[in-house]
């Protein structure tokens, strides 16, 4: 059996048809147009990458977008100044900083600096508390895409065994917390694996619903996959570069040998990566109708 093809580009396109609609609304009916601040310090291509996709699904959708391009040398005062103004600018309703931050910025107290209001991506404490007990808040927008995209794709999660390998603090964490939540959507049995896991394949294979956020190219092989699981593929490494000098990237899942095992797999490029874009900009248009008192 071949896999079903879950694409990300595609469930995207559906959410930013109807955000485009909310968004118009909004400017129509209360001349409002929700903004979002992106902050990047340094010049990892990367996260460069990243952020200008970020901005450029922004302008296409009409939200206001400033951008904040800083050099690696910026300190972590003058960082945390930016947030501190950017927090009291109405025209700002979503702050993005995007992470990692060089070594000597204390990563933790820049996330803390934005206010809860406008903390689009969901890592403030205060919003990462409220996702664990399940109170409306901002969701990470990895995997909330990653929870959308399952519902999108008629992925049963009510009680399904779901083994997430990787526990970052922005896909594996987040992720295992939200499908765990007695909620539409959720309800899972969670297992997250990690570098200390002893027989990761052995968890893997138990996997109705397996996500791989590991970093490392093509990790999951298909004999880590149980026949007909569905596979959500988070990572985007890059294995090389186009004699144009595009990067060439590679998912955390061995795609071309666990499709032949699976019964649905994202792909990389075109899987998560445009989920987590349209739930940024879901996130900010919530945070502007928040700052307005709309529902
Ligand atoms: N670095 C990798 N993913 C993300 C993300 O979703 N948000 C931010 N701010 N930084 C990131």
């Amino acid at each position: 059996m071949t896999a079903r093809i879950i694409s990300g580009t595609e469930i995207a396109k559906q959410i930013r048809e109807e955000l485009q609609r909310e968004i118009d609304d909004l400017k129509e009916k209360y001349d409002l147009t929700p903004g979002l601040a992106t902050v990047i310090v340094g010049d990892d291509p990367a996260s460069q990458t990243y952020v200008s996709t970020k901005i450029k699904a922004c302008q296409a959708l009409g939200l206001y977008s400033a951008n904040y391009p800083l050099p690696g040398t910026v300190s972590e005062n003058e960082l945390l100044n930016l947030v501190g103004q950017l927090n009291s600018d109405p025209k700002i309703h979503g702050i993005l900083v995007q992470v990692p931050l060089p070594r000597h910025i204390d990563e933790g107290r820049v996330l803390t600096a934005i206010s809860p209001d406008k903390d689009v991506d969901g890592f403030h404490p205060v919003s990462v508390g409220r996702m664990v007990i399940g109170q409306p808040t901002f969701l990470p927008c990895t995997p909330h895409g990653i929870q959308e995209l399952l519902i999108h794709a008629g992925v049963p999660t009510e009680g399904a065994e779901v083994v997430i390998v990787g526990r970052s603090n922005i896909v594996g964490k987040p992720v295992a917390n939200i499908l765990l939540q007695k909620a539409a959507g959720a309800n899972s049995t969670v297992t997250v694996c990690h570098s200390a896991t002893r027989d990761i394949a052995s968890h893997t294979r138990r996997a109705d619903i397996l996500i791989a956020a590991i970093g490392k190219p093509k990790f999951i092989t298909a004999d880590m996959v149980k026949p007909g699981a569905t596979v959500i593929d988070v990572g985007t490494n890059e294995i090389g570069k186009t004699p144009a000098g595009k990067r060439i990237l590679s998912g955390d899942v061995d795609f071309d040998n666990v499709r032949e095992i699976a019964g649905a797999i994202t792909p990389v490029p075109g899987g998560v990566g445009p989920m987590t874009i349209v739930m940024l900009m879901t996130n900010t248009v919530k945070a502007a109708k928040l700052a307005h008192g709309l529902k």
